[in-house]
């Protein structure tokens, strides 16, 4: 019987596989709501077993409104994971979330449309209002803060993440609308993902990895977002991913 991992990771937009894991075993299990994006990766870093899973698939072949997020979720917890650190491409929205930024944000609204978000629909699953008054789990996220304190990552504590429904980038009156709503940060991936965790019981808390300035927030207000500019950044700022991740193992 193989050990359980500590934590599940779900790798988003330029974020494929973990760099650093060792002796990694792959499984492509099984779920009530059909198959994952992918298969879910267990290995070893820093000394603790870390499940990870590429949210579009290793190959991007599936958009942010066709992730079946509640499969992905279950697998994660058919190998064992009780813990998911989830790793978010986003744009930035606010003056501390420029471009290369990373951030563990405390809040999200969610403005997504026609996904599944609930367990609930399956026939024989509990009808659940589950409380998501903070949608992301505090102890995790204290974990999170504290390892990149402790790697010394720059990442910023809070912020609100504004979940769209893509694959297209917003226009600028979006973000001027979700900027008046109290939004920091921009991405396609963040809901039902959150709250399809608070149902399945799992600790959850997102890693937002801040890709380019969203439509007309950033200095130049007619900056064209290339998805060049965009994999860039992700690049740079994923560096101190594995650090954390390391840290929240070992924490
Ligand atoms: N908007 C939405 N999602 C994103 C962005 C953005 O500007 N950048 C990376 N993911």
């Amino acid at each position: 019987m193989t050990m359980p991992p500590d934590l599940a990771v779900i790798g988003g937009t330029g974020l494929y596989q973990l760099a650093d894991l060792q002796d990694v075993e792959t499984r492509q299990p099984g779920t009530p709501y059909g198959a994952p994006s992918g298969p879910v990766r267990i290995g070893t870093l820093a000394g603790h077993r870390v499940a990870f899973l590429a949210r579009h698939g290793e190959g991007h072949s599936v958009p942010p409104h066709k992730v079946n997020y509640r499969a992905n979720l279950a697998a994660l917890q058919a190998v064992g994971a009780t813990r998911v650190l989830a790793l978010n491409t986003v744009g930035g929205i606010t003056g501390r979330f420029g471009p290369r930024v990373l951030a563990c944000p405390d809040q999200l609204i969610d403005y997504t449309w026609g996904r599944i978000s609930t367990l609930c629909e399956e026939p024989g699953n509990e009808v659940l209002h589950v409380d998501f008054g903070d949608p992301y789990t505090p102890s995790l996220r204290a974990r999170v803060i504290a390892a990149a304190q402790a790697a010394g990552v720059v990442l910023v504590d809070g912020g609100c993440y504004g979940a769209t429904q893509g694959p297209r980038l917003e226009t600028r009156a979006e973000i001027a609308r979700m900027r008046r709503d109290g939004c920091d940060l921009v991405g396609m991936t963040g809901m039902p993902e959150a709250a399809l965790a608070r149902e399945l019981r799992l600790e959850y808390a997102c890693l937002a990895i801040v890709a380019n300035w969203a439509a007309g927030a950033g200095p130049d207000p007619d900056e064209v977002i290339t998805l060049e500019d965009v994999l860039a950044n992700v690049a740079a700022a994923s560096a101190g991913v594995p650090a954390i991740v390391g840290g929240v193992l070992a924490g």
